[in-house]
């Protein structure tokens, strides 16, 4: 059986559901974060220790004001209705992403979220919220090099575990699985340093379809999956020649 420490989640699909059901984009995003929530328990009762939800890229701030605006309001409204869940959850909440650029008063909600939670310690969940992982890669680029920059370290101190500790996922261990809904095969600049070797679950079912059942049978996949992170199998070295 393979340890499963940080599932990593793409809910991707909402606006097509809404839209195959002749109804409005934004319908979709209201059904997406029920199953958000539906989810978020069931992986708090499987007892996954780190879950991270792509809930707002870099690249969605681009979408229609509207969406954007509708998008933020259904963030903090859910936030709010949900502290008790998280707490009766033991559920610890954090973000990663330019939170800066939230509106103040949906800053405050996911804050005081922050806060509120800190102390819980089952499972953490982490929201990447106006997250890119390109920028965040900068970021800690940008860090290593005032590091140099100031004499405190030498460039061939630079080791990839220094790159993971300048991220902002740096208290987080990398995914072991990214689950990705509604059929598309790419990250769209979501933990591409840190899933180098996740194990990659790609559904056709758009996000607001996407069930308990579904999440088990991922995670079902995943305990049988032999991680080799580049190695070969064990007893499987070839012989002297
Ligand atoms: C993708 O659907 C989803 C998002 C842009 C954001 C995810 C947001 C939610 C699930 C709702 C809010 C969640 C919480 C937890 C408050 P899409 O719009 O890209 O769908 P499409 O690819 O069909 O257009």
């Amino acid at each position: 059986m393979t340890e499963l420490k940080h599932l990593a989640i793409i809910m991707d699909g909402n606006g097509r559901w809404a839209q195959a059901r002749g109804h409005n984009r934004l319908f979709g995003h209201v059904r997406g974060a029920k199953v958000a929530r539906q989810i978020i328990e069931a992986a708090a009762e499987r007892k996954v220790p780190f879950l991270t939800l792509y809930t707002f890229s870099q690249e969605n701030w681009q979408r229609p004001a509207t969406e954007v605006k509708f998008l933020m309001k259904l963030l903090g409204r859910q936030l709010k209705k949900e502290l008790r869940t998280l707490m009766d959850n033991n559920i610890k909440f954090r973000v990663i992403g330019e939170i800066e650029k939230l509106p103040a008063e949906i800053l405050k909600i996911v804050q005081h979220t922050i806060e509120t939670t800190k102390d819980n310690d089952g499972m953490t969940l982490v929201f990447a919220l106006s997250y890119g992982s390109r920028q965040e890669i900068r970021s800690a680029a940008q860090k290593i090099a005032r590091q140099v920059q100031g004499g405190h370290i030498n460039i061939a101190d630079i080791d990839e575990n220094m790159i993971s500790a300048c991220l902002e996922s740096a208290f987080l261990p990398d995914p072991d699985l990214v689950i990705r809904t509604s059929g598309e095969s790419r990250l769209s600049n979501f933990y591409l340093w840190q899933a180098a070797y996740s194990e990659l679950f790609i559904t056709n079912t758009l996000w607001p379809d996407f069930t308990v059942t579904d999440l088990d049978e991922a995670l079902t996949i995943f305990s049988g999956t032999e991680r080799r992170f580049g190695r070969i199998p064990e007893g499987m070295d070839a012989p002297a020649t």
